[in-house]
């Protein structure tokens, strides 16, 4: 069932877990990234369900690159395949992709898919789904900065962020990491200034719609005060706003 009350307009997730959920079965890594998709493919239907307008996905960070050559080749087919077979579906279900990411160190051909993708889905509004690819926090922060830089603009933080990758969604209200780790590993650093955070303890490949609806119920019970009191949230006093 979904939670009543308020619900976060946009929810981050680092898809964590998908090695572990393999090796406990005895079976490759891959096979668990294969998996991951499915997991996706659910939290995807669940987000277009509860009416969720941005859905946020680390698929591979800036840091993965120095994992095992056959993981990196595995999982980028992994998402050449994946594009070529949910993209109908997407463009059916309302879905617009995003792909946010460092281009410059990917393929042609995965580049290609990314494209081809984004365009297919570009008239799309339902959800808005950012599939973080190639992506680090930092790498956003930098290339932000040199941008500005390289046209001779002042560095303010207003200019920053509207010239990150993720400038076209609001931050993220909730980012829910699932695997178990309390880190965020280089995943949204300056749009997660405050989100509420929540970690789950299953594996990516088993985060279906409960947990999803365990997070946002959590999310629902979380005072967001953004700097002030209690008091101020509650009630809030003439010119204030309440958050
Ligand atoms: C997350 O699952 C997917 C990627 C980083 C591509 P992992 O592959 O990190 O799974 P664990 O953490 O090793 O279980
Ligand atoms: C974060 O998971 C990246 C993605 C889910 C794509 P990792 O498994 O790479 O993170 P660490 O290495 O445990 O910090
Ligand atoms: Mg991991």
């Amino acid at each position: 069932m979904t939670p009543s009350g308020g619900l976060p307009q946009h929810i981050a997730i680092v898809m964590d877990g998908n090695g572990r959920w393999a090796t406990k079965r005895f079976l490759p890594r891959l096979a668990g990234h294969r998996q991951g998709m499915e997991s996706l493919r659910r939290c995807i239907r669940a987000c277009l369900e509860r009416q969720v307008g941005v859905l946020t996905v680390f698929a591979f960070s800036s840091e993965n690159w120095n994992r095992p050559a056959d993981e990196v080749s595995g999982l980028m087919e992994l998402l050449v395949t994946a594009l070529a077979k949910e993209v109908p579906q997407l463009l059916k279900d309302g879905v617009r992709l995003h792909f946010v990411g460092d281009r410059a160190g990917l393929s042609d051909k995965v580049c290609t898919g990314l494209d081809q993708a984004e365009l297919a889905t570009a008239a799309n509004s339902k959800l808005i789904l950012n599939v973080c690819f190639n992506y680090g926090g930092r790498w956003d922060i930098a290339q932000a900065a040199a941008r500005l830089a390289a046209q001779g603009q002042p560095i303010t933080e207003m200019a920053l962020h509207q010239a990150m990758a993720m400038a076209h969604v609001p931050d993220p209200d909730l980012i829910i990491r699932t695997g178990g780790e309390l880190r965020l590993s280089n995943f949204l650093l300056w749009q997660a200034a405050y989100a509420e955070l929540f970690f789950s303890d299953k594996l990516w490949p088993d985060f279906d719609e409960a947990e999803l609806d365990r997070a946002i119920s959590e999310f629902n019970r979380r005072e967001r005060r953004y700097g002030q009191t209690s008091d101020q949230v509650v009630s809030p006093g003439p010119g204030q706003k309440a958050a």
